[in-house]
């Protein structure tokens, strides 16, 4: 059993080194975007920032989804996913799915160019929206956690 001990220890340093990240990104620095002066400046900060957390993010996601994956097939996960007290392994890959396409699928895709057009348009109103969506995000692998964490360890719903 020392493999699954393994790939639970790598799973939770990968939810630590992402979810810890979204944390920082959603209550630090969108804070400090809105909070300039100018909020051009601000969105081209986060912008910035964004840009190399993201690589960080998809790092982070790959291997919490490879050990999680892994954990699955050996201990024969599979059939919990359908029992409503396993509701948080349906939540982890639900919050796995939603920033793997977005890390991987729509901000390669369409959302740096986007973010480049309204930087001029409307920067204030797309750091508000930015800060929502963020917020959104961090709440739901919050749950997530919680869930996971206590379900993992015996706690019965
Ligand atoms: C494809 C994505 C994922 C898969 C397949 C997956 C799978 C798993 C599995 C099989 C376990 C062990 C469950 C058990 O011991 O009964 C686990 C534990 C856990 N996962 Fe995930 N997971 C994924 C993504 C996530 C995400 C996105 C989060 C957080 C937002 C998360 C947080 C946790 C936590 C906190 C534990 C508990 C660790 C412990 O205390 O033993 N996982 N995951």
């Amino acid at each position: 059993m020392n493999d699954i001990a393994l790939a639970v220890a790598l799973h939770i340093l990968a939810i630590v080194w992402w979810i810890g990240g979204v944390a920082m990104v959603t209550t630090v620095l969108l804070p400090a975007a809105r909070a300039m002066a100018d909020p051009r400046e601000g969105l081209a900060m986060f912008r910035r920032i964004e840009e190399r957390f993201a690589w960080h993010a998809r790092a982070a996601t790959l291997l919490a989804g490879a050990s999680g994956l892994y954990m699955i097939l050996v201990l024969g996960l599979w059939p919990y996913f359908f029992v409503p007290s396993y509701w948080w392994l349906d939540a982890m890959v639900f919050v796995w799915a939603l920033f793997t396409v977005v890390l991987f699928i729509a901000e390669p895709l369409f959302v740096d160019d986007w973010l480049a057009a309204r930087s001029t348009k409307a920067p204030a109103e797309t750091l508000l929206l930015l800060q929502r969506l963020h917020w959104i995000a961090l709440i739901l692998s919050v749950i997530t956690v919680l869930g996971a964490a206590a379900g993992a360890n015996g706690w019965a719903y």
